[in-house]
């Protein structure tokens, strides 16, 4: 009789209210940057010399945003010249074309395009062409995984240029390609002159003069179809709730032959290896989904004040070694995520009060690698979270994540009338009912 007293009702109004409220973030509109509102790749133009012609400058690029890197091949860093600049040498990097440059008779520039491209110079650069934080391959790693290792820096001689800060004009319409589409550069805004201390700390050196180009993300400029699914299951309930069919594209023998190949099957190794394997299309190992990466949650175990869950996250690429990858994801009892297995874990907190998403990475040599699609290809990872009383339930699918990113791309969720769900809870009638006996039984459990 205890269920029908006040206290037990603002309890159940408490319970299905937080139900009600965390399953409408299944239908959260995908603000693509929402868990990263900040992020942004600045670049920062230093000018640190005049020259009789124009200047030198070091261009350095800093990756300010907490998951997303920029991957192999590696950035392309482009623009277009006010005047009519040329790029007459460059250290760490290099112009992909060097353009017409038939009005220098002697001794050409490094490049005349008017709208030159950049690349990073790859690791094993000889060290007279050498500047520091450069020759990576253009690849950058996210702030969040790597605080010391986010920036990525050329250095270039600049002639037919002012030569003057008073003569000077920044590049206009930069565009970073990252390595596909998906960044937009706004205007260079002169900013404070940076200031770089020399290698033994005694000395501070100043440019003279200082552009900065913020850069930002938009997965719908990137337009990609998806690149990742989720898949989930539990110790409660047998069925396994797949990837939705076709997520990241259809099986297609008739139109599309050769769209997959079957882990089995005898050309699998001349199609790996074959011409063009370097190539960004993925190869994907044939599966319903047809995605090249797929994460798995598996809620595991329930122990009286803790929780367990098993996360798998797989290559079905055979085209892709994925190193440095990272996993966000959202669910509302990070807060309490008491011990964590083999991976890297960093709270990301974009609104200081809620704790509920997690940045999860690999260990350094033991799992930062996923390996291309085979036997190889997972890296997995328990997570024992301690339960919240009042918000803890395996009802409804709270056990499964809100949201997943992998390396900043939205990973497709099954529908949430798909999800695994306790025996005898099918109607939601029924789940009513349930709530409301678990209720009393908590209520007796709790004050008895
Ligand atoms: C870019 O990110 C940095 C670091 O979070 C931040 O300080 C800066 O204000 C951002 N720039 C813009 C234009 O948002
Ligand atoms: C150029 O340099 C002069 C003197 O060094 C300084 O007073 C002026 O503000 C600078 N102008 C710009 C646009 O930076
Ligand atoms: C900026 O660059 C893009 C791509 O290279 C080009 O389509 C566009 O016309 C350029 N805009 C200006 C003002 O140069
Ligand atoms: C330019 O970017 C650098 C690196 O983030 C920062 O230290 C500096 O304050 C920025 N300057 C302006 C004017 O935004
Ligand atoms: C495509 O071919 C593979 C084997 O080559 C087969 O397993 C698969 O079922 C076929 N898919 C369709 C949609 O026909
Ligand atoms: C992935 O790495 C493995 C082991 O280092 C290597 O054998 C394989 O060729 C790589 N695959 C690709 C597609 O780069
Ligand atoms: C978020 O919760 C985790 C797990 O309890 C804790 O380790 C972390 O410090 C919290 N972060 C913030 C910013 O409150
Ligand atoms: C879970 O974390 C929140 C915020 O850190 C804290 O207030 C609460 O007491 C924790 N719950 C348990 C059961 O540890
Ligand atoms: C397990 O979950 C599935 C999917 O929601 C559901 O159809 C099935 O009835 C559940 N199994 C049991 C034994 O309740
Ligand atoms: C509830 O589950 C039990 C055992 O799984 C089964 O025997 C019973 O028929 C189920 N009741 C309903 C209403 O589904």
């Amino acid at each position: 009789m205890d269920c029908f007293r006040s206290p037990t009702r603002l309890l159940i109004s408490t319970i299905v209210i937080v139900l009600f409220v965390s399953s409408l973030q299944f239908h959260y509109t995908e603000a693509y940057d929402a868990l990263d509102p900040n992020g942004n790749i600045t670049i920062k133009w230093d000018i640190i010399s005049w020259t009789p012609d124009g200047y030198v400058a070091v261009v350095t690029m800093f990756n300010f945003q907490q998951y997303r890197h920029i991957s192999a091949p590696g950035w392309t860093l482009g623009w277009t010249w006010a005047k009519k600049e040329v790029i007459w040498s460059m250290m760490g990097g290099q112009a992909t074309d060097q353009g017409d440059c038939s009005r220098y008779k002697t001794s050409p520039p490094h490049c005349c395009k008017k709208t030159p491209s950049i690349v990073d110079l790859l690791p094993g650069t000889p060290y007279n062409q050498q500047i520091a934080n450069c020759c990576k391959g253009g690849v950058i790693n996210s702030w969040a995984q790597e605080p010391n290792n986010y920036a990525s820096s050329f250095q270039l001689s600049v002639g037919a240029a002012g030569t003057s800060n008073k003569t000077v004009k920044p590049p206009k319409n930069f565009t970073l390609l990252a390595p596909g589409p998906g960044y937009t550069c706004g205007p260079a805004v002169v900013g404070k002159p940076s200031k770089f201390l020399s290698s033994d700390g005694r000395r501070v050196t100043q440019a003279m003069m200082t552009w900065n180009v913020t850069c930002t993300y938009s997965q719908f400029l990137a337009q990609k179809t998806p690149t990742c699914c989720v898949s989930l299951s539990s110790f409660y309930n047998d069925t396994i709730v797949p990837c939705p069919t076709c997520t990241c594209g259809c099986q297609n023998n008739d139109t599309h032959p050769g769209s997959c190949v079957n882990p089995n099957s005898p050309y699998l190794a001349s199609v790996v290896n074959a011409p063009g394997k370097n190539s960004l299309t993925p190869l994907v190992q044939c599966t319903r989904h047809m995605c090249p990466i797929r994460v798995h949650w598996h809620v595991k175990l329930n122990y009286k004040d803790y929780w367990r869950v098993k996360v798998t996250i797989t290559n079905f690429n055979y085209r892709m070694n994925y190193s440095q990858w990272n996993l966000v994801v959202q669910h509302p009892n990070f807060d309490n995520l008491t011990q964590i297995f083999s991976f890297n874990y960093k709270p990301l907190t974009p609104y200081s009060t809620i704790n509920d998403t997690a940045m999860l990475w690999g260990v350094k040599f033991y799992n930062d690698f996923l390996n291309q699609a085979g036997p190889m290809g997972n890296v997995q990872s328990e997570l024992l979270f301690r339960k919240d009383k009042s918000t803890f339930t395996f009802e409804k699918g709270w056990a499964f994540p809100r949201r997943v990113y992998f390396n900043g791309d939205n990973c497709v969720m099954p529908p949430p009338d798909a999800y695994p769900h306790l025996p005898n809870a099918s109607s939601r009638g029924k789940w009513s009912l349930f709530v409301f006996f678990m209720t009393c039984l908590t209520f007796i459990f709790l004050f008895e």
